[in-house]
């Protein structure tokens, strides 16, 4: 369990909260490239840590946000003019560009005092922008150069072989939403299917599998980016070692087979975080069928609601917490031990998103809770998020992969070992992007 005042500080984000400055220390996922599919398209709405901003493709194909309120008189730049370049506010014409310079003033006098005044002393807060495979990452921080762009395998290898991101809303904090990624033995339950022949339910994938159903053995190790662990679990004469990664500030990998997978549970607030879960193939193109799931990730589930100009509505499921999930209750009898579709997190949200404080809201209060040895893995990676967060807070130094972005050359690794072999020297290779090999799939997620 957590005291209230560390969980507050883990899980709270907005402007001037210490786990809000850490995350702000770092580039973050924001939105795909397809919501911008032209240039001087419309701007949209929308949020990260509590902040308002508008995003827009500009004349020239580049990707600009601004803040939300015009510095005029405040009126929403969601609705200005994309033109040439620039955001033309539609309530009195000021114009700014992606940097957030003020280009043009057509209500005062060219040449007037007024006019050399506010072209010299006024701007619009710009976010800088940098957009790579299918995903356009924004810079909330304080410096004025942005550091170094994240070095993720996703972000280095060719853009034939990254799937475009699948990304779901989930109305809830973040931190109880990443969680679910830092739990191994879930696996055991949620995600299980109730017979080793159970076959495939209607909607989603099969269930996972496994004769051994005890939990599995975690070895957890801190770092100077995060921490990753093994959950261990025993498969005839040899250990399956399922390693997973948490990076600075939100990011986890975890094993999925042959494929890379970065996992970003990015806060729009306290109360609304998305997952973007973006896969690639270093070895070659992504399987055609892979792609095919490019356009609609939750399509057996209904797809997305109806969005509104709120980026809280964006990729919400239609299957969602109002709805039960779409749960099937036959399903749950006969072949799943839930009856939630296992379409991607769905089933994981479903355990997360209810998950409150003594007045509902979804931030789930950690005084209440009883942590036992499976989850290792979540206390090491509190400890690391409120003691970086703190660090920065009392000495102003942020961990060490702001600045360092090799530490992101990282991977998630499912290997089978002999019971005596030291797991931690033998996946060196394994847990590295830069190991030449394919990602290690030793054992897939899905057991038949
Ligand atoms: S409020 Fe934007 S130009 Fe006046
Ligand atoms: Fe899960």
């Amino acid at each position: 369990m957590l005291t209230h005042d560390d969980n507050e500080l883990l899980c709270r984000v907005g402007p001037g909260t210490p786990m809000g400055e850490l995350m702000r220390q770092y580039w973050i996922p924001c939105l795909p490239s397809s919501e911008f599919p032209e240039p001087d398209g419309p701007a949209k709405r929308m949020m990260l840590l509590g902040e308002n901003f508008v995003m827009f493709r500009d004349s020239d194909g580049r990707m600009g946000a601004v803040a939300e309120a015009c510095p005029h008189r405040g009126a929403s730049m969601y609705f200005a003019r994309n033109e040439e370049c620039g955001l033309r506010c539609n309530y009195h014409g000021w114009k700014f560009d992606r940097e957030g310079t003020l280009v043009d003033l057509p209500t005062e006098q060219t040449g007037s005092r007024a006019h050399r005044h506010f072209m010299d002393t006024v701007g619009i807060r710009a976010y800088p922008c940098h957009e790579v495979n299918h995903m356009i990452w924004v810079y909330l921080g304080p410096r004025d150069t942005p550091p170094p762009f994240p070095s993720f395998e996703i972000n280095t290898i060719p853009e034939d072989q990254v799937q475009r991101p699948a990304i779901m809303m989930e109305e809830a904090n973040w931190v109880q939403n990443m969680e679910g990624d830092l739990d191994s033995v879930h696996l055991n339950w949620l995600h299980r299917r109730l017979a080793a022949d159970a076959p495939a339910p209607p909607k989603g994938m099969r269930g996972f599998w496994s004769p051994d159903l005890d939990a599995p053995e975690l070895d957890v190790e801190r770092t100077e980016y995060g921490a990753y662990y093994s959950s261990g679990r025993t498969m005839g004469d040899r250990t399956w070692h399922r390693i997973n990664q948490f990076i600075f500030p939100f990011h986890t990998m975890i094993s999925v087979g042959a494929i890379i997978n970065l996992r970003s549970f990015v806060p729009l607030d306290d109360h609304h975080a998305m997952l973007i879960s973006h896969s690639g193939n270093p070895a070659g193109p992504m399987p055609e069928t892979m792609m095919d799931r490019d356009h609609d990730p939750f399509g057996e589930v209904g797809g997305y609601e109806e969005r509104t100009n709120d980026p809280r509505s964006y990729f919400v499921t239609k299957a969602n917490k109002r709805n039960d999930y779409d749960r099937d209750l036959d399903v749950e009898k006969r072949l799943m031990h839930c009856g939630i579709p296992f379409v991607l997190n769905l089933q994981d949200r479903a355990m997360t998103e209810l998950m409150c404080d003594a007045w509902g809201n979804p931030l789930y209060d950690r005084t209440q809770e009883h942590l036992g040895s499976t989850d290792a893995f979540i206390i090491a990676v509190r400890a690391q998020l409120i003691g970086a967060a703190k660090r920065l807070r009392d000495t102003n130094e942020p961990p060490p992969n702001v600045d360092d972005v090799s530490w992101d050359r990282v991977r998630a690794a499912s290997v089978l070992l002999p019971d005596d072999v030291d797991w931690r020297a033998h996946t060196k290779p394994a847990r590295s992007a830069d190991s030449g090999d394919p990602p290690s799939g030793d054992v897939p997620l899905i057991i038949d």
